[in-house]
This record gives structure tokens, sequence and C-alpha cells, in this order.
């Protein structure tokens, strides 16, 4: 049987991760316990677990002429990920500055680089020599009129879009208009709405005709479909050492499933499941299970 066939357009950075017990106060330095080096962006992790279910995964993205960037591209190359739509430029390689505590919680600076460098007619150009497209995911790391206008090609060719709104930032209505999933997490929920996701009655009307589900981390995921129908998923109970790239693992499997002809609510609960076992590792695309436990998961 054939691979679905995704496109991520989206960044990819260097993660640089400081795991400490304790995160310091303004002001304040502290010693912690570990640093790593990992592949990060929420593009290239979701681009990642997306091809770690079994799905054939095009990058569409921007990436610097440095070392980083270089080593961006071998992950990909190992991973079998297309990597011929990435656009390479003089600006350095995006970087994300991570702090992880002691209960696994992170906090985030992102510095795009590169990722802000991506030109749109040179993307568009990538997405349409895609053979056999079914789904289009992006995020809100790199530029929205990029975003914009790569799902307008990707609408033109019928292919099925996923928004994952993270970081959150206020989103136009035309790119709302072709989205047919937008998955956002609690925060982004809140700040799209301005309401707590834990009540049914706040999500009545969301994106009335539109599906959506919303990650409600340690609590699982819930899904509204077209017609306004509510289900909530619980994860299971598990112990967490760094949520980093969770969400990402939940949008990239998700992605797979509704790409490989699953209804949204197996899909969701695969994205449940990959997301949950990501949780027990550290780091983001280093914490994703492999081939082999995705495969015990069915
Ligand atoms: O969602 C997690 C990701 O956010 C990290 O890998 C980091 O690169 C930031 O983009």
């Amino acid at each position: 049987m054939s691979k679905p066939v995704i496109a991520v357009i989206g960044s990819a950075m260097m993660d640089l991760t400081a795991y400490s017990r304790v995160i310091p106060e303004p002001g304040q330095t502290i010693v912690g316990d570990l640093f790593t080096t990992g592949f990060g962006g929420k593009g290239a992790n979701q681009a990642a677990m997306a091809a770690l279910c079994g799905a054939k995964v095009h990058f569409i993205g921007g990436i610097g002429s440095d070392l980083f960037g270089d080593s961006i591209l071998e992950n990909f190359e190992k991973l079998g990920i297309d990597s011929v739509g990435i656009q390479r430029s003089n600006t350095p390689t995006g970087v994300a500055h991570i702090w992880v505590n002691r209960e696994g919680e992170n906090r985030i600076i992102v510095i795009p680089g590169s990722n802000h460098e991506i030109e749109i007619s040179k993307a568009i150009s990538s997405l349409n020599e895609i053979e056999n497209l079914s789904v289009v995911i992006a995020q809100c790391e790199i530029k929205q009129q990029v975003t914009l206008a790569v799902f307008t090609a990707a609408k033109v060719r019928g292919a099925i879009t996923i928004l994952n709104p993270a970081p959150f930032e206020p989103l136009s209505e035309e790119l709302l208009a072709i989205c047919d999933w937008l998955i956002p997490n609690e925060t982004e929920f809140k700040s799209l709405t301005d309401a707590q996701p834990y009540e049914d009655a706040n999500l009545t009307g969301f994106r009335s005709g539109k599906c959506s589900i919303i990650t409600l981390g340690a609590q699982g995921a819930v899904l509204i479909s077209t017609d306004g129908s509510i289900t909530r998923v619980p994860a299971p109970k598990v112990s967490v050492v760094d949520t980093t790239g969770a969400g990402d693992a939940f949008v990239g499997s998700f992605a797979y499933g509704l790409a490989h002809g699953m209804n949204p609510e197996t899909a969701l609960r695969l994205g449940i499941s990959v997301a949950s076992m990501s949780v027990s590792k550290k780091g983001a695309q280093s914490s994703y299970p492999t081939q082999a436990e995705i495969a015990m998961l069915s």
C-alpha cells in the first residue's frame, strides 16, 4: 500500500535545552543539571512524527547556510523526509532556547532566523510539485502570509489543511476560512476565544461548521466535529519527564491518521497515545516513539 502524502509548511530549529530542578528568578544565577542540543521547531517536529508514523512527508521551510542548517538536512534525510522545498538563506538557522524544570514543564524563547525568510512563490512551487498530496500542516513559527498563500494553493489541489496556531498570534479571517482543521492547545484556545475549553458550553459554536481539536495536555483532547458534536478523549496517566514537542507529536500523528483514512476520532486517539509516549523522554524529536513502538499501538 502506498504511503499517504503530507506536506509541512513550517519551522525547523535547533533546540538548546537546559534542564534544571528549578527555573531561575529574574536576576538569579543557578547551576542546572543538563544541557542538550536537539532537533526541534514545531514544523520539523510535526514532520518527523508524521514520517515516523509512516507518511511520505515533504518539508517546505527556511534554514540558514550554516552548521545547524546542515544538521537539520541530515536529520530529515535520516527520517526519509523530502527536503527539496527547503530554502537556504544567509540568515542564521532558527534556534529555540528552552528551560525545563523537574516537573517537565518548559519555557521557550524562539529566535526564528531563517524561518522568516521563506519566499512565497518558491514555497507554492514546491507544494505544487508534490504528487498525490493529501494533507498540509502549518503552525505559527513562520510568517502568516506564507501559510495563507500555501494553504490557498493546497485548497486548489483539494488537500486537507491543518493549522496548529502555536505559538499563538492573531489569525486573519482569510486564513481561518481555509483551515479545515484548527488544533490549538488550551492556552491558544483561551487566546482565541477568551474562554476555557473544559466546559462543553464554551465550545459550542466554536468555528461553526468546521472541525477543531483542542489539546488539553494530561487531560487528553476534545474533538469538535462539523455538526457541532463534542467528543472528549482522556490521556493515559504517564510519568512526565519533558513535555517539549508533545503537542507537535499529537499534530503530526493526527495528520498521519487523517491522511491514512482513519476517522477523526481514531486519528485523535492515535495522537493522544503518541503524544503521551513522548513526554516520558527528554527533548522534542528525541522523545518520539520509534516506528516499531508506533506499530505496536495498532
Ligand atoms: O513545540 C516545541 C518546539 O517549540 C520546540 O522544539 C522548539 O523548537 C519550539 O519551536
